[in-house]
């Protein structure tokens, strides 16, 4: 998709301006905002309410080293073990040791949290390490959430505007015109109220999260549609690592229930996995059994749904007694009993999903992106902390430890920037997509969703291959023009189209990242290239909106 700026039409766009603009509010934008918030003014936005986010569905726990026979240096080795070679040894010692205070701090802060003791209970980790995971049931990221959201707001020079969709970064013109520099963000162009606006920020931070929606099954809410990664894209930011998406094993498969995760930490607590014909099978695929890690497990679990010609498998916890599943998994307990399930006696039928993305913006341990006064933190940013592959857990210990890092680095950024944006700012606004200022038939937008969600299901998911990934190019291809020919029929659609476009940008960036990558590592798995390559794979893919991608050192 071509990239070329335009210019903000100031009169269509009324403004706001503010010191530090956060974009998101999953645990990675609460906690930046907390962090600004003690030097400057704030402005955090949010697509829909406050409490949507992946951070407010996380079931099973953070992972810290805060208990006697675990230490920082094994955290780190478990880190960089799940993450295949590929981790930033920099960024995992940074996130390991931040991490003890500012879990520290949550508590401090209220966080009503359960200790899990020296307990192996999660698969990647349950070999090798004894780490203290805190957790609140099955229900950690509510909590996580609730503590960071009652903070927010009651301080005082945090501005909330919730239902306020960030479309492009505005950058200044001067050096982002034709020239290598792409310039200095300067905040972004929003939908409030149906309205288009223009949040003016000196500095500005993404935590816009996952991208779990751009496939059809998923353990992410609806909100993650990739579209923090699509506007830094389009803005000129570097992108890498974004063929490492995780699937999760177990996602419920249930008529009529939306997408929801079951916890490995039911696998954790000795739940079976158990095919149609009634039989386990995790023993035949790794010595680990139902505790391999989530790459291993989600590939066995798709080898016996193709071999049973059945669309799951099932999750059987019901050995243990009632109270204490009860007791253990409160959420799923109630999600399920709602769908007609009791997870004490019946089975739990599951399937893999897009979990988590590895790979994101680019940033250094501050935070940095290369677009200047553009911070980026969280899901939607690559550190490198996670690798080719995340750690059970690790993923909101990052939000806390770099979301205060962009907290801090932005407001220092922006107090030594000059009070007035420069008066021309440019957004990244695509040729394809000339939003919000068209309108389109919602029911060609949903179609043009699902055809990127079963393309990329079908080529860029648990198992790739050269020839499918380069059919899901040519398909994305077509979609690209195709949502250039949508009937403009006079539908208040505009958000969707704008989330069709990212989807579509984040589906080109994945499936030419996973294209590039010959080899597997991970949770990037190439049939047609089955074994990890440390002669020439031991590097990152590097992709920009200009160019096609580029092979890096680590
Ligand atoms: P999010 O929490 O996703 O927040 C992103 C925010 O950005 C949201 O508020 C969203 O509405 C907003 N946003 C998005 N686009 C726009 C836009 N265009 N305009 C304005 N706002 C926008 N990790 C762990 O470490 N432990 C776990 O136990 C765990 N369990 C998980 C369970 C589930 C079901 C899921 C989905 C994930 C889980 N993860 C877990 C992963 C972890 O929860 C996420 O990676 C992490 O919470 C991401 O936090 P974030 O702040 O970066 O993004
Ligand atoms: C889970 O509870 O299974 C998810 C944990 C994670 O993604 O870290």
């Amino acid at each position: 998709m071509e990239n070329s700026t335009s210019e903000v039409n100031s009169e269509r766009h009324s403004s706001w301006d503010t010191d530090v603009l956060i974009i998101g509010s999953g645990a990675a934008g609460l906690r930046a905002a907390l962090a600004a918030s003690k030097h400057a003014n704030v402005t955090l936005i949010t697509k829909t309410t406050l409490t949507e986010s992946n951070t407010h569905y996380a079931q099973g726990g953070i992972a810290v080293a805060m208990n006697l026979d675990d230490t920082i240096a094994l955290h780190i080795k478990d880190t960089c073990t799940a993450g295949a070679g590929l981790c930033d040894a920099k960024a995992v010692e940074i996130m390991v040791s931040e991490g003890i205070p500012r879990v520290a701090e949550l508590l401090d802060w209220g966080a009503n949290f359960d200790w899990e003791g020296a307990l192996p209970r999660f698969t990647q980790e349950a070999a090798h390490s004894r780490r203290r995971i805190v957790h609140k049931g099955d229900a950690t990221g509510r909590e996580t959430t609730d503590v960071l959201i009652q903070r927010v707001l009651n301080t005082e020079n945090i501005h909330v505007l919730q239902n306020t969709f960030a479309i492009d970064l505005l950058t200044d013109a001067e050096t982002a015109k034709g020239s290598e520099e792409i310039g200095t963000c300067y905040g972004v162009t929003a939908i409030v109220d149906e309205e288009a606006v223009c949040i003016r920020a000196r500095a500005t931070i993404l935590a816009t999260g996952g991208l779990g929606r751009v496939y059809p099954c998923t353990s992410n809410p609806k909100v993650a549609t990739g579209d923090g990664f699509a506007a830094a894209w389009r803005a000129g930011c570097e992108m890498v690592d974004m063929e490492f998406v995780q699937f999760h094993p177990t996602t419920l498969y249930l008529d009529g229930a939306p997408n929801f995760l079951i916890s490995e930490a039911v696998r954790g607590e000795g739940g079976q996995l158990i095919s149609i014909r009634g039989e386990r099978f995790m023993e035949k695929y790794h010595e680990k059994g139902e505790l391999a890690p989530r790459d291993v497990v989600s590939r066995a679990i798709q080898i016996e749904m193709e071999l049973t010609g059945f669309p799951c498998v099932y999750l059987d916890i019901t050995h243990k007694p009632a109270e204490f599943i009860h007791e253990r998994f409160p959420t799923i307990s109630d999600t399920t009993k709602h769908y007609g399930l009791d997870i004490s006696v019946d089975l739990i039928p599951v399937r893999p999903g897009a979990h988590f993305m590895m790979g994101g913006i680019r940033t250094n341990t501050d935070t940095e992106t290369n677009l200047k006064g553009l911070y980026a933190c969280g899901e939607v940013a690559c550190t490198g902390v996670h690798g080719a592959n995340r750690l059970a857990s690790n993923s909101l210990l990052e939000c806390l430890v770099y979301g205060a890092r962009a907290g801090t680095n932005a407001a220092t950024f922006a107090s030594i920037q000059p009070s007035h944006p420069p008066d021309i700012l440019l957004d990244g606004n695509t040729e394809s997509s000339q939003i919000p200022y068209i309108e389109a038939d919602s029911a060609s937008i949903e179609a043009i969703k699902d055809a990127i969600r079963e393309t990329l299901w079908e080529n860029v998911s648990i198992e790739r291959n050269g020839e499918g990934l380069r059919q899901t190019l040519a398909e994305l291809q077509d979609l690209t023009t195709n949502l250039g020919e949508v009937p403009t029929t006079p539908v208040p659609s505009d958000i969707t189209l704008i989330e069709t476009v990212n989807m579509l940008n984040v589906a080109l960036m994945i499936t030419e990242s996973a294209l590039a990558r010959t080899e597997s590592r991970g949770a990037h798995y190439r049939a047609d290239f089955p074994t990890q390559d440390n002669t020439d794979w031991h590097r990152r893919i590097l992709i920009k909106s200009d160019n096609l991608p580029e092979v890096i050192s680590l």
